[in-house]
């Protein structure tokens, strides 16, 4: 559905603040290559505590992090085989949550029935990804389409993300190419314009026309010399949970998104440049490209982005019933997105007894629609 571009004040419906995930999506956990053969880590996905390992022969699992003994967090325990094992008493869970061993039974005795909850998992990109909610519509959802990937002709950025604050708050700020302001000594983009916005089933799609100008610009492309001014379309597009963002062939960003509690997320991103650079140069330059982007460009407009994202949550919660206004009707739309994705999920988890796994049927619809 089309809507209005104009800016025009609507006051924040602060129930936006509040709201859980609807985790019947696949979630990013970890950098993939961040976790060896043998290694656990221990993830957080909207307050279930997860422990992932990877086995000796490479393969990932993901169990609830709590033993079905006494509830010790099985991260803490070792990696046997394709087993982990708790550092209590030494159970042993394979990658299905079943346990499969107690060294100190005899060997005569039948192994009680215990079991740890397990999640479907598999990486892609190098992230590590989980389904949190009823497994059995995992196949019928997939992490975002990356294609630029496996395309040698981008330089591809990875950034880390990590917010105290609600992941509403940390949505709105990748919507919002309104705060531009925040980035000027930055050489960032200025004097904005919402051209288009569209929402759909669990999306929405906005695109702004921004200018740029500066000797860092020229470098990504985005000018032909560094005082000349620019004009571009960023194309945004919100698909629940996750962002993908497009500027006119230049810049590529995948951004992923861990809500990990009320007021704790983190992100995993991926964004693609476009060097003008010869293939073989940008080759041997690619090591040393990727940490001094990061470092010297990327990171100081995340940390600025952090500062603000914080602050926003921080006077959320010392007076929860203020209001709010927003004139950004993308902004508008989002919410209304992160608010009706909760109270689907919340309804046919109601219709299926409160059981947390909703109908099937009607998910595997959802999905469909958001492809
Ligand atoms: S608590 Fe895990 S083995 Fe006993
Ligand atoms: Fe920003």
């Amino acid at each position: 559905m089309e809507l209005a571009t104009t800016l025009k004040g609507h006051t924040v419906w602060n129930a936006v603040r509040e709201v859980g995930i609807n985790p019947n999506y696949w979630y990013p956990v970890a950098w993939a290559n961040d976790l060896k053969p043998g290694e656990i880590m221990p993830v957080v996905i909207w307050q279930q505590a997860i422990a992932i390992y990877r086995d000796q022969a490479g393969k990932l699992h993901a169990l609830e992090d709590a033993c079905p003994h006494k509830g010790i967090a099985l991260h803490k325990g070792e990696v046997q085989g394709a087993n982990l094992v708790c550092a209590y008493h030494g159970w042993a869970l394979n990658g299905d949550g079943k346990l499969v061993d107690i060294p100190y039974l005899p060997p005569n005795q039948k192994l009680p029935c215990a079991q740890a909850h397990s999640y479907p998992i598999q990486e892609k990109y190098n992230i590590i990804w989980i389904f949190p909610g009823n497994s059995s519509l995992a196949e019928h959802c997939h992490p975002p389409d990356v294609p630029e990937f496996a395309d040698p002709d981008w330089l591809m950025v990875p950034i880390p993300g990590h917010f105290q604050a609600h992941f509403s708050i940390c949505n709105e700020n990748t919507m919002d190419v309104f705060h531009g302001f925040l980035h000027k000594e930055l050489q960032g983009w200025f004097d904005p314009l919402l051209m288009s916005l569209r929402e759909g089933q669990g999306k929405v799609c906005a695109d702004y026309q921004v200018s740029y100008r500066g000797n860092l610009s020229k470098f990504l492309g985005l000018s032909e010399q560094g005082n000349q001014v620019t004009t571009k379309t960023v194309s945004i597009q919100y698909r629940y949970p996750h962002y993908h963002s497009s500027l006119e062939g230049v810049s590529s960003l995948y951004l992923m998104r861990l809500p990990v509690g009320p007021s704790l997320t983190r992100s995993f991103s991926l964004l693609f440049v476009k060097i003008r650079l010869p293939q073989w140069f940008l080759g041997m330059l690619r090591p040393l490209l990727v940490p001094v982007i990061w470092h010297w460009f990327l990171k100081k407009f995340l940390d600025q982005d952090k500062e603000m994202i914080e602050s926003e949550q921080q006077t959320y919660l010392a007076n929860p019933q203020r209001r709010y206004v927003e004139i950004n009707p993308a902004i508008i739309a989002l919410q209304r997105v992160i608010v009706k994705q909760y109270e689907q999920y919340m309804q046919q988890s109601n219709q299926q007894g409160n059981n947390g796994h909703p109908d099937s049927s009607a998910i595997a619809t959802d999905q469909a629609q958001l492809i």
